[in-house]
């Protein structure tokens, strides 16, 4: 998948992630997260059928990633972080968009998330993608301890359906499907 809506060089392409690409995933997670998940960690989810990650790829560098986690009838949205220096392009709130078709069209009624409670920028990108705070988890994060506040959009809502990209609209494939969706999906 081609990301066309950038400046000229500005562009990169998002792929499904698989093993080769996860000492990567490694490095931008110790340069975007103060707790971050270890490389054995990332390794066992992205050998997991529940989990799913996508990469922006410039050629071979990887400059941002996402993950879900399917747990029908919700997906749970676990990562998404960007190289510092590609910030603001847009590039996260293509790799959510990613996640969440992804997950709708395997079936998903409701994709959450939780959000360190001071994480400003995080909170706008999905406030702005229609996702609604519903609650507090106390002391939900560690180094340093921090409030988590979750996060839920519903995948039918008109909302989050009126800003898909035209032929992207249908949102019912059976739920069980995600596997067969995964490896259809970019
Ligand atoms: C949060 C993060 C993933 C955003 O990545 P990004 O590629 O810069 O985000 P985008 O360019 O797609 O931003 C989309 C929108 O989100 C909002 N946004 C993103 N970063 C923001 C910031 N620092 N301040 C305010 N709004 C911000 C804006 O509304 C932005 O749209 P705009 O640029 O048109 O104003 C990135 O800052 C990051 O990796 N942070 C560290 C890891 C992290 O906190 N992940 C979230 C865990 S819950």
């Amino acid at each position: 998948m081609e990301n066309n809506d950038r400046a000229a060089g500005d562009t990169y392409s998002v792929v499904r992630i698989d093993n080769a690409l996860v000492p990567q995933m490694a490095e931008l997670e110790l340069r975007c997260f103060s707790d971050p998940w270890s490389e054995k960690e990332l390794a066992d989810s992205v050998a997991s059928p529940f989990y799913c990650f996508f990469a922006a790829m410039d050629g071979e560098r990887m400059l941002g990633y996402a993950g879900v986690l399917m747990t029908p009838p919700e997906a749970q949205i676990v990562s998404i972080c960007v190289e510092p220096s590609m910030r603001r392009r847009g590039i996260a709130r293509a790799l959510l968009r990613v996640l969440l078709q992804t997950a709708a069209s395997a079936g998903a009624e409701v994709a959450l998330l939780e959000v360190r409670e001071h994480n400003a920028g995080a909170i706008a990108l999905y406030e702005s993608e229609h996702f609604s705070c519903v609650g507090t988890r106390k002391n939900y994060y560690r180094n340093p301890t921090e409030n988590a506040l979750l996060y839920l959009l519903e995948l039918r809502s008109k909302e989050y359906v009126r800003d898909l990209p035209a032929g992207n609209e249908r949102n019912d494939a059976p739920a069980g499907a995600f596997s067969d969706v995964l490896h259809d999906t970019v």
